[in-house]
């Protein structure tokens, strides 16, 4: 099919990002957890570029900087917008910062990053990091080595969003990526409001993950949420949970279902795609290329999963 990419603002930092974005880590961290090898990788991204996306995450934790720095090396910087990440924990210090932004650049073979994240920050970690680690993110962005800041939450362990709900109260942050997708839409009451009051960019992950491109994993998740009473049996088909979603006017997959969702969410930017298959990135560009799911679908995923707010769907 023909495809084209949308374009939108990440709020207050005013770049123009594709509402797809190359997503570095995850279950696949761009096929080095698949067994692809590093061409195949490098192909995976421009692929995407070349249908249009402008925008691609990585982190010093994925070991994937490398490859992006690769896929990019020779194109117009400022035609990309780079999202890379600080691993933390509740010692890190700023000169821990200093070296890994110093490494993060020279393995993407460029001199500033547009956003730079800390990494998967837990709960009772946030208050160190805001306090000591904010100001070096701050006079990184001064000296021009990073243009945006930005905070990720470690949605496994914290699916109602606790730390992102705290980060928000304070008004450093230009831009936030957060777990969100067809299981777990609970970031719609807890988080969104926020950000849209703030206008705060917001990176989408986890849209598909595990559990929304393996059914066998779904099926598991299903039933968890089941015995939580976190979903209600009356509410849909228990044998085929999401099977309502493909018909000829609504959804060909149900990952082709996840990545729609996110992307008409009010409130999100760019929904990152993780992946090493080029196969997958060509149905993922597709699935971008979409218009929105009928809207009967859209709500029946809405009511069925209301009360949802224990699972990250990975
Ligand atoms: N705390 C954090 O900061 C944090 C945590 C997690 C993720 N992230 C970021 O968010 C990005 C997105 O998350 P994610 O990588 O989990 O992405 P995702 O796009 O939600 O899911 C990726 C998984 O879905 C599979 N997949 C993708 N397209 C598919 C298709 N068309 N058909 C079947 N399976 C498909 C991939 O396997 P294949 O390789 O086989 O396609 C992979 O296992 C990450 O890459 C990373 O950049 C950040």
């Amino acid at each position: 099919m023909e495809t084209k990419m949308d374009y939108t603002i990440l709020g207050r930092t005013g770049l123009r990002v594709s509402v797809m974005g190359v997503g570095g880590g995850g279950p696949s961290r761009l096929g080095k957890n698949t067994g692809r090898d590093e061409s195949e990788s490098v192909a995976v991204i421009r692929q995407a570029l070349d249908a249009g996306v402008n925008f691609i995450d990585t982190a010093e934790g994925y070991r994937t900087e490398e490859i992006v720095g690769k896929a990019i090396e020779g194109m117009d910087r400022s035609s990309l917008v780079l999202s890379t990440k600080k691993s933390t924990s509740a010692s890190t210090t700023p000169q821990d910062v200093e070296k890994s932004i110093e490494d993060s650049l020279r393995r993407l073979g460029t001199d500033y990053v547009d956003i730079y994240h800390l990494h998967g920050v837990h709960p009772e970690e946030y208050d160190h990091l805001a306090s000591e680690i904010v100001p070096t993110l701050q006079k990184l962005r001064e000296a021009g080595k990073i243009r945006f800041i930005g905070v990720t939450e470690h949605f496994g362990s914290d699916p109602r969003h606790t730390m992102l709900q705290k980060a928000l109260q304070d008004d450093v942050w230009d831009v936030i990526m957060i777990g969100f997708n067809i299981l777990n839409q609970c970031a719609r009451e807890y988080v969104f409001p926020k950000t849209i009051e703030n206008n705060i960019g917001v990176l989408i992950m986890f849209a598909v993950r595990i559990a929304l491109s393996r059914p066998q994993r779904l099926a598991e998740v299903v039933q968890e949420l089941l015995e939580r009473k976190q979903l209600d049996p009356a509410d849909f088909d228990v044998d085929d949970p999401l099977g309502f979603l493909i018909h000829d006017a609504g959804a060909v997959s149900v990952v082709d279902a996840a990545y729609r969702l996110c992307r008409d969410e009010p409130g999100t930017h760019v929904v990152l795609s993780g992946t090493g298959n080029v196969e997958h990135m060509k149905a993922n560009i597709e699935s971008f290329s979409r218009p929105p799911l009928p809207d009967a679908d859209l709500q029946k995923l809405k009511y069925i999963f209301r009360r949802v707010d224990s699972v990250s769907g990975g």
